[in-house]
């Protein structure tokens, strides 16, 4: 098996969750790593044992390294696009952190760059790799629902709440993430629900900032917060399913709760990431229509695939269609604006009305 040779940038919470994943997979190996700041690539890299020659501040020095085959970027959301679009220039294969970028113009640009020469790419819509969000998906293909009617979806965190004291860091500035829970947490509803169900047709929405002040120990003041604490959203997708949605990071005793119930004429599938092995199906017993079955069924091993499984396997060329690519992310990054243009101007947003307006604004080159 070809040895892949992996390049990290951001050595931050998430990267740490990467790097153990990357520790049970063969053929795979860190050989150098990026941080802006160089207590956090110094540490990592003394822990790893990476020479001081493959320790970069610059992700472009990173990215250009001989000994990288693949970059993986796991930075504020402002940065994505800087390493996306300098991997797509120098044709080396990424896995990104989802928001895919921070903007939507960002997301146009790499989509264009990334259509006209295509790389290996994931965004990482790291929900795809819950097994039972991948049995419930095969169910619904399966047609084991008949026509899905409608779905809810929820992902609901709770460390902004006030007990927890959270101060003031990048995720509650806009300049850096770009929206709040719409972006952080909503950019995973939408990918699974385009992930199981199809595409969005049309959003209306709300958006809510709960704590607009929140210290901040860097400035020794307190800092405003310019994002959404909370957003909830309807949607039409796969032009007749009706979405209820919510998202919030000031859920009290939610931990990392992202759930969702499919309602089909055949039946109900409830699946959650927090019991990921399993699915209830709701349906109708098969001699008696009238009366209810609720089962809870162990999620079949052979839906078991991890996010960096699959990444390096399609850097080995075996690619796998639900792969979230870099299209996938420019698909997201467009329904997170169709939602955020939703909750501002208190209208229901048409994608396909939103995409011709960004067309004819953008003077028709995309
Ligand atoms: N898929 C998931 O479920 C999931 C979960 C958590 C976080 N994330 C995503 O991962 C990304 C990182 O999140 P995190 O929690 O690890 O953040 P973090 O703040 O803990 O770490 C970010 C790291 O990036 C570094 N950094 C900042 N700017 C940089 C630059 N220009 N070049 C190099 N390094 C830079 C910081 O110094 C820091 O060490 C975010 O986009 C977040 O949305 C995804």
């Amino acid at each position: 098996m070809k040895e892949i040779r992996v390049g990290m940038i951001g050595m931050g919470g998430m990267a740490n969750s990467h790097m153990e994943n990357m520790s049970r997979l063969e053929g795979v190996r860190i050989t150098a790593l990026c941080d802006s700041a160089s207590e956090a690539v110094n540490r990592a890299g003394d822990k790893l044992g990476i020479p001081a020659a493959r320790r970069f501040e610059q992700y472009s020095d990173l990215i250009a390294c001989d000994e990288v085959d693949a970059v993986l970027s796991i930075t504020p959301n402002n940065v994505h696009f800087g390493i996306v679009k300098c991997c797509l220039q120098q044709g080396k294969a990424i896995m990104t952190e989802k928001p895919f970028t921070r903007t939507y113009e960002e997301a146009c640009e790499l989509n264009q760059l990334y259509l006209a020469n295509p790389i290996p790419s994931m965004v990482g819509f790291s929900y795809r790799y819950v097994p039972s969000f991948r049995y419930a998906r095969d169910l619904i293909k399966q047609g084991k629902l008949g026509q899905i009617r409608h779905v809810f979806v929820q992902y609901l965190q709770s460390w902004g709440v006030p007990v927890y004291d959270t101060p003031m860091n990048w995720r509650y500035r806009s300049e850096i993430t770009g929206t709040g829970a719409l972006a952080d947490l909503g950019s995973h509803m939408v990918d699974v629900a385009r992930f199981m169900i199809g595409e969005f047709d049309e959003v209306s929405a709300h958006m809510k900032t709960f704590i607009t002040n929140r210290r901040d120990p860097a400035a020794g003041a307190e800092g405003t917060v310019d994002v959404d604490d909370f957003t909830g959203f309807l949607a039409t997708l796969d032009s007749q399913v009706t979405g209820v949605f919510q998202t919030s990071r000031n859920a009290y005793g939610s931990g990392n709760q992202l759930e969702l119930t499919i309602y089909g004429e055949l039946g109900t599938i409830l699946v959650g990431c927090e019991r990921g092995n399993e699915l209830i199906w709701i349906h109708p017993n098969e001699e008696h229509q009238a009366s209810v079955v609720t089962e809870v069924q162990k999620v079949p091993s052979k839906y078991e695939l991890t996010q960096m499984q699959d990444f390096f396997d399609m850097v080995r060329g075996h690619v796998r269609e639900e792969l979230p690519t870099i299209v996938d992310g420019y698909a997201n990054q467009e329904v997170l604006e169709a939602i955020y243009q939703a909750a501002i101007n208190k209208r229901t947003v048409s994608l396909e009305q939103f995409r011709s307006n960004h067309l004819a604004a953008a003077g028709g080159e995309r």
